[in-house]
């Protein structure tokens, strides 16, 4: 079983802002939906709340600390480990996907084998939540692809997988 994360993020790190996110790139939501397409995906409670509804064709897990919390058509988790060993059963392929946010990115960095990263060409001095730093020598680039800033992409980006070195 691969544990991937998926994240879109700009030069600076920046992933969100006011529990949102900080642009407008149709591209890079279509290869978000592509790549998560019917497998089990994994929530911070934050996140999930900014979407506000469980994500069409996937098995959602929210985690949070709340243990009262549910919200119909999700799993709930109280920890990070029992939502990737959740997921892990839950999934009906062979890959189950971290979505964020920057509090759950920094707990299961070490965890994930391989990562899903839009590089966004623009820096956000507004944002609050950022991704972890990543030390890219731990990584190989298996994968890189641009897409330009048009009507469509408020930015231009690179979608680029990365698995970790053995
Ligand atoms: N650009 C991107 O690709 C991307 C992707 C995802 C999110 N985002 C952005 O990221 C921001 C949200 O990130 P965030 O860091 O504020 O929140 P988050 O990581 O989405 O969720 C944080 C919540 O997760 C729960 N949690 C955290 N650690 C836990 C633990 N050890 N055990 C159990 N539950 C735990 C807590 O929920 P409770 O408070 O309920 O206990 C906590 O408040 C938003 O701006 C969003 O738009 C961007």
């Amino acid at each position: 079983m691969i544990v991937s994360l998926i994240v879109a993020m700009g030069e600076d790190r920046a992933i969100g802002a006011n529990n949102d996110l900080l642009w407008k790139i149709k591209d890079d939501l279509r290869l978000f939906m592509k790549t998560t397409a019917n497998h089990a995906v994994i929530h911070g409670r934050k996140s999930f709340e900014s979407i506000g509804t469980p994500l069409r064709n996937r098995t959602n897990i929210i985690i949070t600390r709340d243990e009262s919390y549910s919200f119909p058509g999700c799993f709930v988790s109280n920890s990070i480990d029992e939502s990737i060993s959740m997921a892990k059963k839950l999934e009906q392929h062979d890959e189950i996907f971290i979505l964020g946010g920057a509090q759950i990115y920094k707990l299961t960095l070490e965890d994930v084998d391989r990562m899903y990263i839009s590089h966004v060409k623009g820096s956000f001095p507004k944002a609050d939540a950022h991704f972890p730093e990543v030390n890219f020598d731990e990584w190989n680039l298996v994968n890189s692809r641009s897409y330009p800033q048009n009507e469509e992409n408020e930015y231009a980006f690179d979608f680029c997988i990365y698995e970790r070195k053995k």
